[in-house]
């Protein structure tokens, strides 16, 4: 078991439309395994794979926010389809570190994936995780949860965020 490191924005991975999962492997297993690992030495509630470099279609997502969420949960080929009304809540990213931002999600989300088994699934998710769902299902598609701000926070994103970075060096 190896830790993974996890790509920081702006890390062209991050900008990458992953690829579909055809047939789930040994290795799949391992990736997803490593990256559970990953998340939670980072205290992260959720990873995709193109943040550890790995572009494919794998996120993982352990909220906590209830009991039955406080096991990791797999997602293969991940679709959502977004319900219920807005939802405006804080969001932080591990590719983003030290930036928080409040970003308008659907309240509510159904995820259809498929299990390490390669069994399919489905998540109807509400609160906290239906916003872990929604942000990890977007890395996939190479969007950030930066994307979603307003372009005067985009902004303020920018100067803030790259200048802290900049003086890190
Ligand atoms: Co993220």
């Amino acid at each position: 078991m190896a830790l993974r490191s996890i790509r920081k924005y702006p890390d062209p991975c991050l900008r990458k439309v992953c690829e579909e999962i055809k047939e789930i492997t040994e290795e799949t297993r391992t990736l997803a395994e490593e990256m559970v690992e990953s998340m939670h030495a980072a205290s992260g509630i959720g990873l995709a794979a193109n943040q550890v470099g790995v572009c494919v279609r794998l996120v993982v997502i352990e909220t906590g926010a209830q009991e039955k969420e406080k096991k990791p949960v797999v997602l293969i080929n991940p679709e959502i389809v977004l319900v219920g009304s807005e939802d405006i809540g804080e969001e932080g990213c591990l590719s983003v570190p030290g930036f928080y931002e409040t970003v308008k999600r659907a309240e509510k989300a159904v995820v259809k994936a498929l299990d390490l088994n390669g069994h399919e699934m489905r998540l109807d998710a509400s609160g906290v995780l239906a916003r872990a769902c929604q942000h990890e299902i977007d890395h996939l598609n190479g969007i950030l949860f930066i994307d979603h701000l307003s372009s005067i926070k985009k902004r303020l994103f920018k100067k803030e965020y790259l200048k802290e970075s900049k003086e890190n060096k």
